[in-house]
């Protein structure tokens, strides 16, 4: 927590919130992650790793998990946090150019994208390009999952998906609501 007050005062323009997410934020996330054998999922802004740490423990061993975060101390954080996963990877990266990361990796698609981005303060143009790309490197039945603090993404989000869900967790600093589209 100490952390995460110290960079959001550094650099409250990246990370868009006041606080981690809560546990309770985090389950309310991954329960939209069916988790199987051999999968990929990818994560978008690890902050200090609330969603992350959920994500790892019940990830099978088989799977992976690749997260980017482009604020340093929160990924070295991160890369301590979890160095005991075998399966984990953390990568200094913008999520805006997530597909020439997978490209490297040479990884065609993923399951999940679970993303923290700060959607409401991402410049417009930053937005269109990554939400062009997200739903070609999305596995048939994978899906994108989302949290915000408020509802003005939402018509947007529609406009991009098939089918777009919405839930909301009370308990969480402020309160978010989860979008889970496909
Ligand atoms: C709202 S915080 C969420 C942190 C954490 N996932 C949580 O839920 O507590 C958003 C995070 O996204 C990161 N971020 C912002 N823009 C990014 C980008 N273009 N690529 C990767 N990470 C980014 C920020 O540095 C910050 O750590």
């Amino acid at each position: 927590m100490k952390l995460f007050v110290k960079e959001v005062v550094n650099s409250i323009k990246h990370i868009g919130a006041i606080a981690p997410s809560s546990r309770y934020l985090a389950n309310n996330i991954i329960k939209h992650i069916n988790f199987e054998d051999n999968q990929v999922i990818m994560e978008f802004g690890s902050g200090n790793g609330a969603i992350t740490k959920q994500i790892l423990k019940q990830m099978p061993s088989s799977s992976r998990l690749i997260s980017l975060e482009i604020n340093d101390p929160f990924l070295k954080h991160c890369q301590d946090k979890f160095k005991v996963y075998n399966n984990f990877e953390i990568y200094n990266h913008s999520a805006i150019e997530f597909d020439s990361l997978l490209k490297q990796l040479e990884i065609e698609k993923v399951d999940y994208l679970i993303s923290s981005l700060p959607l409401a303060i991402l410049p417009k143009a930053d937005l269109d390009v990554l939400f062009k790309k997200i739903p070609q490197y999305l596995i048939n039945d994978g899906s994108f999952v989302q949290y915000q603090y408020s509802l003005n993404k939402y018509k947007f989000l529609k406009s991009v998906f098939d089918n777009v869900t919405l839930g909301f967790t009370p308990i969480n600093l402020p309160p978010a609501f989860i979008y889970k589209c496909t």
